[in-house]
């Protein structure tokens, strides 16, 4: 039971700055509950075979200015498949970065070849593309990028790069549909553009995901190994109904998260401990599925990661520890590192990222998020060394 102490932080039983918890995901999203109820009345949510699968398939591809789109069942599905539909396989290696979600690290070990891990930069906490040429060898046939917590990778120098030395991208936007980057959409540059529709997504049909692109001979081959009688990786039409009005609602979507975005870095411009992922990429707009930070703790008197999650996950604010980098959790001889990965390993240890959906709230929900920071900060020590008391109000984390 927490007393009714607003000053008190709410691990240690004081009374949280949402007691209510973090908004919830997903939302009252414009035309979902529209495009689910039609669906069930013209019968289309119980088909093979309806007009939303192929309505959301053009959706995209116009959307994201490439020829194709495959709709999948996840995202890790879709990143299978574009490994796949590239010929990557068996002797072949795959760059991708140390700090990662680990499903990519998975799917290339799963078509057979072996993944090179390179580190990421400090600022962005992404893919370092000036670590590319030391990561290369006769075996690199791929190389994935992803655009991780509102950080994003310089698509031109890794195009340029992968171009030059023959190899092909795939781009991971999971994280961030309808961001640009260099003035094009993420998901745009590279051969594949890979997106996931999970629950926890910005664009969430609680699982799903896609992939695009503009090269028919890879949609040949992803044909081939997803068409066995049936779809093996399919997306329902159901599924497709409901994401239909989200793609249309994108764009105000992303700008409402954006400006949120600024206030809230404004407001925690005060706390050192506390450094939002920075772009060095021109022209660009990031989308936020996680607002990714790099935590100080000796800025919070010595309070770890983990224990200023606890704390503002109490207080009602969605913070979390971000990945795990790669090379931590697997076993070194499944991998090839480049260079000492200490920026990753900083990443693995010190990444906290912030859970989107509050960033669709008011100006006076971003307020409490830095109302919360400054409570956990004022009251630090105390939060190191008592055990805790209260219950988190907020829902599981979603890594
Ligand atoms: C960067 C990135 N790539 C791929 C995925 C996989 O998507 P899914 O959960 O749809 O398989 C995720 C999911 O969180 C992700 O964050």
């Amino acid at each position: 039971m927490n007393s009714d102490n607003p000053d008190q932080p709410a691990l240690l039983g004081g009374t949280p700055i949402r007691p209510q918890g973090p908004p919830l995901w997903p939302t009252d999203i414009p035309g979902v509950a529209e495009a689910i109820i039609g669906a069930v009345e013209d019968g289309s949510w119980g088909k093979y075979h309806g007009p939303h699968v192929e309505k959301l398939s053009k959706q995209l591809s116009d959307y994201q200015q490439r020829e194709h789109a495959v709709l999948t069942c996840s995202g890790t599905a879709a990143i299978e498949l574009a490994l796949r539909g590239l010929k990557v396989g068996a002797g072949d290696e795959v760059i991708l970065a140390a700090y990662d979600f680990k499903g990519n690290y998975q799917d290339v070990l799963i078509v057979g070849a072996t993944p090179v891990l390179v580190d990421v930069d400090p600022l962005s906490g992404n893919l370092d593309p000036t670590l590319l040429s030391a990561a290369i060898s006769d075996a690199t046939k791929a190389i994935i990028v992803s655009h991780l917590h509102g950080g994003m990778v310089p698509m031109r120098e890794v195009m340029e790069f992968a171009r030059a030395h023959n190899m092909s991208v795939i781009e991971d936007a999971c994280q961030m549909p309808g961001a640009r980057i260099e003035g094009a959409w993420a998901g745009s540059w590279g051969d594949v553009g890979v997106f996931s529709f999970g629950g926890s997504k910005t664009l969430t049909a609680g699982r799903g995901g896609a992939l695009v692109t503009s090269r028919s001979d890879i949609v040949q081959r992803i044909t081939l190994y997803n068409q066995r009688g049936n779809l093996a990786y399919p997306l329902s039409e159901l599924q497709a109904a409901a994401l239909i009005p989200q793609l249309e609602h994108l764009d105000t979507a992303n700008a409402a998260r954006a400006v949120n975005v600024a206030t809230l870095c404004q407001l925690l411009a005060d706390f050192p401990g506390l450094v939002p992922l920075q772009n060095a990429v021109a022209d660009c707009e990031p989308g936020y599925y996680k607002l990714g930070f790099w935590y100080h703790p000796e800025e919070f008197d010595g309070l770890s990661r983990e224990r200023f999650s606890q704390a503002m996950r109490a207080e009602g604010i969605a913070f979390d520890p971000g990945f795990e980098a790669l090379h931590k959790i697997h076993s070194a001889r499944r991998y090839r590192a480049v260079g000492d990965l200490q920026t990753a390993n900083t990443a693995h240890e010190c990444m906290l990222t912030l859970h989107h959906p509050v960033l669709l709230g008011t100006t006076a929900d971003i307020e409490e998020i830095a109302r919360a920071v400054h409570k956990v900060k004022t009251h630090a020590s105390a939060l190191k060394t008592h055990p805790e008391q209260f219950e988190s109000p907020g829902g599981r984390s979603s890594r």
